[in-house]
């Protein structure tokens, strides 16, 4: 048995071994994208992080877009806002660290009330969640009565508590033509809306009703989709004229946007899906080169994930949301247990219903 002095430089030593462990990683992965200072500084926090969330039984959930030295060090688990979704409902762990803005903290809150659930910087926000409050929600349904209320996850959980049912980027088509009706009012983000109007073949009144002649000379009541004027403050920056010039310089690129993006952008580009269906289409689907139209980090990410890829480094363009979580702010979110989601029941339970029918569906 190790006597007290020799447990502490066995567990110092360990300590070091581990400290080098996680540098070597990184740098492995990251070497040529972080200076190595920085690496260093990255890679003492990340270690403090995963021995926290060891001792205090937690699981941390990290966004695609998550910085790359965080991205690659501490999650649990990575992945777009449906598939960490469905990681938050069924973790056993005491406490939930969310690396993501605080829509998702709160969506994890709402389908696991039971969990500590932390967001290392509340005022990570959401330019598409603050386009909408739960009154216009309510204002929406009493114009068009009996309409069903599809809202992007990526609004706050008082929206989410006033609609039928919610979508995420990976499965807002199917959730649309899983309602069978004529008409669906869907918020917040225009461009999505646009965009799965294209895939369904509705179009989005903003707010006026049209009718149109029918094959049999009747008339025919058109789909439609009653929209709303939130925009992602990232993806409403990408243009055609983007594309363009890249496919000018590198004609054999292939362009990946997400359905955030505009309608003509999405029209533009090759392939459109969630950060993760993106991810997969470069892991799995052989091409020259690839551009991404999206936030920067998840660039970064990818490139680093596949690094026999060519990835078109054009975009600077940061969501400054998601940029407020680091590795810092994480560290102190479990150091002491900051900053706690927490939602009046009532309200979790009206919401839960919209976000539960929604994985359901898939
Ligand atoms: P995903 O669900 O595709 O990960 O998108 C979340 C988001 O905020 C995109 O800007
Ligand atoms: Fe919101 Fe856009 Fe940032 Fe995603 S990238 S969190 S949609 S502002």
């Amino acid at each position: 048995m190790l006597d007290p002095l020799n447990r502490t430089s066995y567990a110092l030593c360990t300590m070091k071994q581990n400290a080098q462990a996680l540098y070597d990683r990184l740098h492995t992965k990251l070497g040529d994208l972080v200076p190595e200072f920085e690496l260093e500084i990255k890679a003492g926090l990340a270690l403090r992080i995963n021995e926290l969330k060891e001792e205090r039984n937690a699981v941390i959930l990290g966004h695609n877009y998550m910085e790359p030295a965080l991205y690659h060090s501490i999650p649990d688990f990575t992945g777009d806002s449906l598939e960490l979704c469905r990681k938050a409902a069924t973790t056993d762990k005491d406490i939930i660290v969310f690396c993501g803005v605080r829509f998702m903290a709160e969506t994890a809150k709402i389908l696991n009330p039971t969990k500590t659930v932390l967001i290392p910087l509340p005022k990570a926000g959401c330019s598409l969640a603050e386009s909408i409050t739960a009154a216009d929600v309510r204002m929406l349904r009493e114009k068009y009565p009996g309409v069903p209320v599809v809202s992007y996850v990526n609004t706050y959980a008082d929206v989410k508590a006033e609609s039928d049912i919610c979508c995420t980027s990976g499965n807002a088509a199917k959730v649309v033509e899983s309602l069978q009706s004529d008409r669906v009012i869907f918020l917040p983000d225009e461009y999505l809306a646009a965009n799965v109007a294209n895939e369904t073949g509705k179009r989005i009144i903003y707010p006026t009703r049209t009718r149109r002649p029918s094959n049999n000379g009747g008339v025919e009541l058109e789909y439609e989709m009653i929209g709303w004027h939130g925009r992602c403050e990232v993806h409403e920056k990408f243009t055609v004229a983007d594309i363009e010039n890249v496919r000018r310089r590198l004609p054999d690129v292939v362009v990946l946007a997400h359905p955030e993006c505009s309608r003509e952008v999405v029209a533009a580009s090759d392939f459109s899906g969630s950060t993760s269906e993106m991810a997969r289409y470069v892991r799995e689907v052989e091409a020259a080169r690839y551009l991404l139209l999206t936030e920067c980090s998840m660039g970064d990410n990818i490139a680093v994930e596949n690094p026999n890829r060519e990835m078109v480094r054009l975009c600077s363009i940061r969501c400054p949301h998601m940029n407020e979580i680091t590795l810092e702010q994480t560290l102190a979110a479990l150091e002491e247990t900051r900053y706690v989601v927490d939602l009046d029941e009532d309200l979790r339970k009206r919401a839960l219903r919209s976000v539960e029918r929604m994985i359901g569906i898939g």
